[in-house]
């Protein structure tokens, strides 16, 4: 039977393919195509924008998706996570303008992120006083143009944080990517589940 499973679009991307690839599932998306089959025929592949991959899986319309835990944090859905890659680790750091540091003297953080329910949780969680801006991408303005103080974003080789003269002032929490599954599509296909989870392993 051939499985469902939703892609990331971005850099995860490249890493999927390549393990696939050693396994014998060759896959690309073809002229800006966003569904490909896999050469094996084992599986039919949707490309969907990152923060959106919970929302197909939870749907059952991909059974299957690979994504990071910080995506998976940001919606309260009930996945099984099957496996834990070993790429794609990154860290989620709270990060500012290089030569300042983290004031925590009572007043509330200021920080724009796209992790609004990590950020607010992880604050939260440690009775400090946070406020959160909603950004969907290019963080690293925010200190840059004065939105906001600090920002809680991934960092991976550092070098975005490098490029806009920032730095890390914590990390927060590691991120790993997973392998994750609808628990009704698991109970309905776990055979053919399992032999794909040996077969990439
Ligand atoms: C992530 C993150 C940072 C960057 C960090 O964005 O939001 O901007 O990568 O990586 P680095 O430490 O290697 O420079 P990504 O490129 O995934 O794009 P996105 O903003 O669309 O999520």
């Amino acid at each position: 039977m051939t499985l469902t499973m939703a892609l990331p679009k971005g850099r995860l991307l490249d890493n999927v393919k390549n393990l696939f690839s050693l396994k014998g599932m060759d896959f690309s998306f073809v002229n800006r195509k966003l569904v490909a089959h896999d050469s094996s025929n084992t599986l039919k592949i949707f490309l969907v924008k990152n923060s959106d991959l919970p929302t197909y899986v939870n749907h059952g319309i991909a059974g299957l998706g690979i994504c990071g835990s910080d995506v998976l944090y940001e919606n309260s859905y009930d996945f099984f996570k099957l496996m834990t890659f070993d790429f794609g680790g990154t860290s989620m750091c709270i990060a500012g303008k290089k030569g300042e540091k983290l004031d925590m003297s009572g007043k509330k953080l200021t920080i724009a992120t796209k992790f609004t329910k990590f950020t607010r949780d992880y604050y939260h969680k440690r009775g400090i006083p946070v406020e959160i801006v909603k950004l969907n991408g290019s963080v690293e303005l925010a200190p840059v143009l004065g939105l906001t103080r600090y920002i809680v974003d991934l960092v991976e080789t550092g070098s975005t944080l490098k490029a806009n003269n920032l730095e890390v002032f914590e990390k927060l929490e590691d991120i790993k990517v997973h392998l994750i599954v609808n628990p009704s599509y698991y109970k309905l296909n776990y055979k053919a589940i399992n032999a794909f989870v040996e077969r990439i392993k």
